[in-house]
């Protein structure tokens, strides 16, 4: 099928680790995915992205890396749009709300990547839109193979700019139900700490698996606190009070104290949160025992396999759409992008609109 698009398009550009780089530009269309794009790829009009902490420190802090041979890359990895042409057989239709997904296998490939569970890569060789080595998804238009596109319920509509971050958290609920089974856990309760766009998802789907949800984070107020309650879950502006039994923990804050706290609480605890060079706590031996004694798991998550954006989609799919459009407290145009850099007090998911 035709419109594989000629002319220019605008996209976001960054020097990472140089805010002041960043500038919106023409591009040829033809330049979207780099070499190797082609006829046998979905062709996407970009509707939204999503910003999110990674994008803050590839812009900031210089974390990730442009595509070979360029300084600057097209930032922004959480996406939505919608599909302008496609390949005889890719199960895709023009019209089609569909998402891409970030990661690619690295060329070796690794035994995981040849499976192509390429969020478990295992040489470190893999690329990611928007974050390593490719561009992102910050663009008017955009192509990927076909089994990159993952299709969204059309009544998603702009919601489904949510399905990135929810695959991430669709993948910890995954690694978390793999360690309770092990360990012979109920699985019936879940502490969620952390309330930002990832804490709020995991929330989301704790919900929907039938958990009592309890979710932690240091703010009183603001949408934060009402968005967990409006999931029927529990909100605590401090761990100390939740004094509930835990089997399940998600991590979303990155914080190593409350990692270490967290750690102590639960039989199952599920990392996504990066602590980096942020508050360094001293190691303290006690929790090694709880966690031998205990029988208790510890798991670092990263990314997310096609299953995983699958159960995002269907998880948002099946979610009060009200609640969802809670969590996009911000809309900022491409031609200001960085406008989303600076965080606002009530910001939960800014998004920018690629229109
Ligand atoms: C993205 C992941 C990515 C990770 C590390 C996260 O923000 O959601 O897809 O693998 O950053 O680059």
């Amino acid at each position: 099928m035709a419109d594989s698009g000629r002319g220019t398009i605008r996209a976001a550009r960054v020097v990472p680790g140089k805010p002041e780089s960043a500038r919106v530009v023409d591009i040829e269309v033809v330049e979207q995915s780099g070499p190797g794009a082609g006829i046998d790829e979905v062709v996407v009009d970009g509707l939204l992205v999503g910003m999110c902490g990674t994008d803050v420190e590839i812009i900031r802090d210089g974390f990730g890396s442009p595509p070979p041979g360029r300084d600057e890359i097209v930032p922004f990895h959480e996406s939505l749009g919608r599909v302008v042409s496609a390949p005889d057989g890719s199960g895709l239709s023009v019209g089609d709300l569909v998402a891409g997904v970030v990661r690619r296998p690295d060329p070796v490939p690794c035994p995981a990547c040849a499976v192509d569970a390429w969020d478990f890569c295992l040489n470190g060789r893999y690329q990611e839109r928007g974050i390593k080595e490719l561009d992102g998804y910050g663009m008017q238009r955009w192509s990927v193979p076909p089994k990159f596109a993952v299709r969204l319920d059309p009544s998603l509509g702009e919601l489904g700019v949510l399905t990135e971050p929810a695959s991430v958290v669709a993948k910890a609920w995954a690694q978390a139900e793999l360690q309770w089974k092990r360990s012979h856990v109920a699985g019936r309760s879940v502490l969620v700490t952390g309330a930002g766009p990832i804490g709020l998802l995991a929330a989301l789907l704790g919900v929907q698996r039938g958990f009592a949800v309890h979710v932690v984070d240091r703010v009183t107020d603001g949408p934060k606190p009402d968005l967990v309650r409006g999931l029927g879950a529990a909100y605590y502006p401090d761990l100390a009070q939740v004094t509930a039994e835990v089997d399940v923990a998600i991590e979303c804050t990155g914080v190593a104290s409350l990692i270490w706290e967290t750690v102590r609480r639960a039989s199952v605890t599920v990392l996504t949160g990066i602590a980096g060079a942020h508050d360094p706590v001293p190691l303290d031996p006690h929790v090694f025992d709880d966690i031998v004694l205990g029988n208790k798991a510890v798991v670092g998550t990263v990314n997310a396999g096609l299953a995983d954006y699958r159960t995002a989609a269907d998880a948002l799919a099946g979610a009060d759409r009200q609640w969802l459009a809670g969590l996009i407290t911000r809309r900022v145009p491409l031609e200001r992008f960085t406008d989303a850099l600076e965080r606002q007090k009530d910001d939960v998911k800014v998004v920018i609109d690629l229109g």
